[in-house]
């Protein structure tokens, strides 16, 4: 069963006088514990449904269901509610906190996302997270001193420590080298399967397509083959 499905869903940017369609009616359906990728030309619209479907801005049209609920009939709050359960983000570049070590950018997304727990079980939970990820050598380093691929790991157990339902990702690996971004890709899988996580993922490496279950192809705002 598909846990989240996008209908029909439009998006128009306005600038001044020029209407800009930028969606034309895009559906999708995404599966727990797959991956699906979105790949397409630059400005192809990729971003905007990713950050549509992920609540990061609403839609102009067309209506998307996470979870039996429907997403665009919800009150801002609600939405900011689910963002911060459910929803896990990962961008091209890491956004880690540069006066923050590995452990407090992780102990302060479990404060965010509103988890309650005591300062030790914190700590355990962000020496789970960071094992899985094979940072947990690494929770007392501050960003700067961390390589590329491991900043993505770090940014990548940021976004699962609440238990996310979805995870989505624009272009994860477009900042890394080939072997990096493989193995960001093998860690995104393993988590996908092993959480039972639901991940949307935007990339344009063709090199990436074989660690998704199902591969979208966007052109002009719209969707030409896949989920
Ligand atoms: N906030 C915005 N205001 C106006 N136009 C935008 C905005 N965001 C995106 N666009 C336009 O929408 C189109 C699709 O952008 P985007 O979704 O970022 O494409 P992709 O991620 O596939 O490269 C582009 O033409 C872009 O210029
Ligand atoms: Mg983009």
């Amino acid at each position: 069963m598909s846990v989240f499905t996008v209908d029909e869903v439009k998006k128009t940017f306005t600038n001044g006088e020029v209407q800009e369609q930028v969606l034309k009616g895009v559906n999708l359906s995404l599966k727990q514990g797959e991956i699906t990728a979105l790949v397409g030309a630059s400005g192809s619209g990729k971003s905007t449904i990713l950050t549509i479907a992920a609540g990061l801005q609403p839609a102009s049209g067309g209506v998307i269901h996470f979870d039996g609920k429907n997403m665009t009939n919800m009150s801002q709050e609600e939405i900011r509610k689910i963002r911060a359960t459910e929803f896990g983000f990962i961008f091209q570049s890491s956004h880690l906190v540069p006066f923050l070590t590995v452990e407090e950018q992780l102990v302060l997304m479990l404060d965010v996302s509103g988890t309650k727990m005591k300062k030790k079980e914190q700590k355990e939970e962000v020496e789970k997270i960071l094992k899985l990820v094979g940072m947990d050598h690494r929770k007392d380093a501050y960003p700067a001193s961390l390589s590329g691929g491991e900043k993505q790991r770090v940014a990548i157990s940021r976004a699962i420590i609440h238990k996310p339902k979805m995870l989505f990702a624009d272009e994860p690996t477009a900042s890394l080298d080939s072997k990096r971004s493989k193995e960001v890709m093998m860690l995104i899988r393993d988590l996908t399967k092993t959480l039972h996580i639901t991940t949307l993922m935007v990339t344009h490496e063709e090199e990436m397509l074989p660690y998704a279950d199902h591969v979208v192809t966007m052109k002009d705002g719209l969707i030409l083959e896949g989920a």
